[in-house]
């Protein structure tokens, strides 16, 4: 790695992005992949920030990006693979998808609710001094919005974002130019979830073994007849409490999750968003179930919530948090 003096980097910025990162704004940071929309990773708020800005529907997860291996290992569970893969790819292409620590600093809205994460060390030297002076990882969705091409130039993030990001960092044109290779090791074997800057074929000659793509681990499962294989169990937070969308009045048992002024005579609620905020409602959505799922109310209440922006994202959570049959089916 080209070394970076950090003092000269941020000296010569208007903002500064480790304030800007503390203070649970957003800072464009260049990889060596695509240009990344990235946030302090244990950040609710920050993190319902990037969802909303890229208009994303849905709560995919999140990549956290780290500065060395030493610093992935304080998040996630390692195993032998894992050091082999970062030993010879890190920094570069590789995302890999890990068992999460327990009580490890990562909002769950970066993970959707589940207990894996995915990692990568980023091969940009600009940015993976920041991180390594952030001393925490950052999590960076690609910096467009939902659906439109992935940013390659600091130009083209200005046009999909304008001012609405308070730093962006112009590191060059990325080198690699397509996302990173998401590799799921969580499982009994390592499944590519998404083909990218480092292929298949050189991920198999360094394991010494084969590398199942998605699609193949489902006919696998099928053909087994079973779900039992981890790459398929439900790894997303759901209540056990029934969860009852759209409620428009509180039985006497119910708790209720809020959105703006709450319904009248609920004994237990939780208030996503008293002013009927949509950024602040996602970036409570995960500790408002946790916390009346805990309360042995006989169902949680969901007020209804507002279908436009992350509203459309939060909605989609519920809904797949509301359907409680299916328990054994990865949900998204
Ligand atoms: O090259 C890249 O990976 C860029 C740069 C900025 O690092 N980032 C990027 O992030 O492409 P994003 O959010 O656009 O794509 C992340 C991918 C998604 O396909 C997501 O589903 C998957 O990684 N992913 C993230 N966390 C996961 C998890 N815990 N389990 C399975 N897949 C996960
Ligand atoms: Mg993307």
């Amino acid at each position: 790695m080209q070394s970076y003096n950090i003092q000269n980097i941020v000296s010569n910025l208007e903002d500064n992005p480790l304030t800007l990162w503390n203070k649970g704004q957003l800072v464009v940071v260049p990889t060596e992949t695509v240009y990344g929309l990235a946030a302090d990773a244990a950040n609710d708020t920050a993190v319902a920030q990037i969802y909303a800005l890229k208009k994303r529907p849905k709560f995919n997860p999140l990549i956290a990006h780290m500065a060395d291996i030493a610093m992935a290992k304080r998040y996630v569970v390692w195993c032998d693979e894992a050091e082999i893969l970062a030993r010879k790819f890190w920094p570069g292409a590789l995302t890999l998808v890990l068992p999460l620590q327990s009580g490890a600093a990562i909002s769950a809205l970066a993970t959707d609710g589940g207990d894996t994460l995915a990692i990568r060390v980023p091969n940009h030297p600009i940015t993976r001094a920041l991180i390594a002076a952030f001393d925490k990882p950052i999590v960076a969705p690609s910096a467009n919005q939902s659906g439109r091409i992935s940013p390659t130039k600091a130009a083209h993030v200005r046009a999909e974002f304008g001012d609405a990001v308070p730093l962006i960092i112009d590191g060059g044109a990325c080198a690699i130019g397509v996302e990173s290779t998401v590799l799921d090791l969580t499982g009994d074997a390592p499944v590519l979830l998404r083909a990218g800057g480092i292929t298949a074929n050189e991920i198999e000659a360094a394991l010494g073994k084969s590398v199942l793509r998605a699609h193949q681990q489902n006919i696998a499962q099928k053909g087994a007849g079973t779900l039992r294989s981890p790459g398929m169990l439900t790894r997303h937070y759901a209540p056990n409490t029934k969860l009852r969308l759209n409620a428009t009045e509180v039985m006497p048992d119910e708790a209720l999750l809020a959105f703006g002024a709450p319904l009248p005579g609920a004994a237990i609620i939780f208030n996503l968003s008293e002013s009927g905020d949509l950024v602040e409602a996602a970036s409570r959505l995960f500790a408002g179930l946790r916390e009346l799922d805990a309360t042995g109310a006989s169902a949680i209440a969901a007020m209804p919530i507002p279908n436009e922006n992350i509203g459309e994202a939060i909605n989609d959570r519920l809904t797949r948090a509301a359907v409680r049959e299916q328990g054994s089916r990865i949900r998204g």
